[in-house]
């Protein structure tokens, strides 16, 4: 396996003109086959308080939860850059607990934090968090957090006012220190004008080709989340029938006293 990604291995694909990979990840071994399958950044996204717990928004999950799911998560990897989404009011209220939750989750094995949003607070909130030695991607376009405000889930940059003032806000991110910015469910082409007048690499979540990263949560791409599927993301996999099929044969199994065989006991 090569060698660990870091910031550096970010702005030369960048530099370089690379693709690179981010996917999702939620506990120790689905993070560990995703590194393995050469993923460069695994996000524990707080998607995970949809995908995994249930939660009707992204709000309900804290810096506790968010602590167990990156401690899993960053055990289970070794090639990838290991990035924890930081949750709602988890940096939100004053720069100290913000440097304080974040730092929490680089001594559980993170290598930096992805915050949501713009504003002059969270310029300074960047400032504090890379000068104490935190990499921070930020989260631009359809940001979560801000579901409430934006009046539910609606594309964001469609008007060229719009995308300047995105690109506004992604310059001022890339001066504060971020060293990438997701831009989520932008129009491809204001996707690319942003990405042309940045030097730090834009992730796509649904913000089209041009973007230098793509993403997606993974539950997504393995077929595993059926609640809903986001019109940008891909299904490779059918993991929810897997689950399904095993539990029902595990099932039968056992009724018909099929399991366990002579192989399977002391
Ligand atoms: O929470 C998440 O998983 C995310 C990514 C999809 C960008 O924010």
């Amino acid at each position: 396996m090569s060698k660990k990604i870091t910031v550096n291995t970010i702005q030369n694909y960048k530099k370089n003109n690379e693709k690179f990979s981010v996917l999702t990840a939620y506990d120790y071994s689905t993070a560990k086959y995703i590194d393995e399958a050469g993923t460069d950044i695994i996000l524990i996204g707080d998607s995970l308080a949809m995908v995994a717990l249930g939660y009707e928004t992204t709000h309900g999950i804290g810096v506790d939860e968010m602590a167990v799911f990156t401690g899993a998560v960053a055990r289970g990897v070794k090639h990838a850059m290991v990035i924890t989404d930081m949750p709602f009011l988890s940096y939100h209220t004053d720069i100290p607990s913000a440097v304080t939750n974040c730092g929490r989750m680089i001594k559980l094995g993170a290598n930096g934090v992805k915050i949501e949003g713009y504003s002059e607070y969270i310029l300074e909130v960047i400032k504090r968090l890379v000068e104490t030695g935190i990499p921070v991607m930020g989260h631009l376009g359809f940001t979560p957090q801000f579901l409430n405000t934006l009046g539910g889930y609606k594309i964001q940059g469609k008007s060229d006012e719009a995308v300047n003032e995105i690109i506004k806000q992604a310059k001022a991110l890339e001066q504060a220190g971020v060293f990438s910015i997701v831009l989520e469910m932008v129009p491809q082409d204001s996707a690319k004008l942003i990405t042309e007048s940045l030097s730090v690499p834009t992730i796509s979540c649904g913000a089209g080709k041009y973007c230098d990263a793509q993403v997606l949560v993974s539950d997504d791409v393995f077929g595993k989340f059926s609640d809903f599927k986001p019109k940008f993301a891909r299904k490779y996999g059918d993991m929810k029938s897997l689950i399904y099929a095993c539990a029902k044969q595990f099932n039968d199994d056992v009724k018909s006293g099929k399991f366990p065989c002579a192989e399977e006991v002391f």
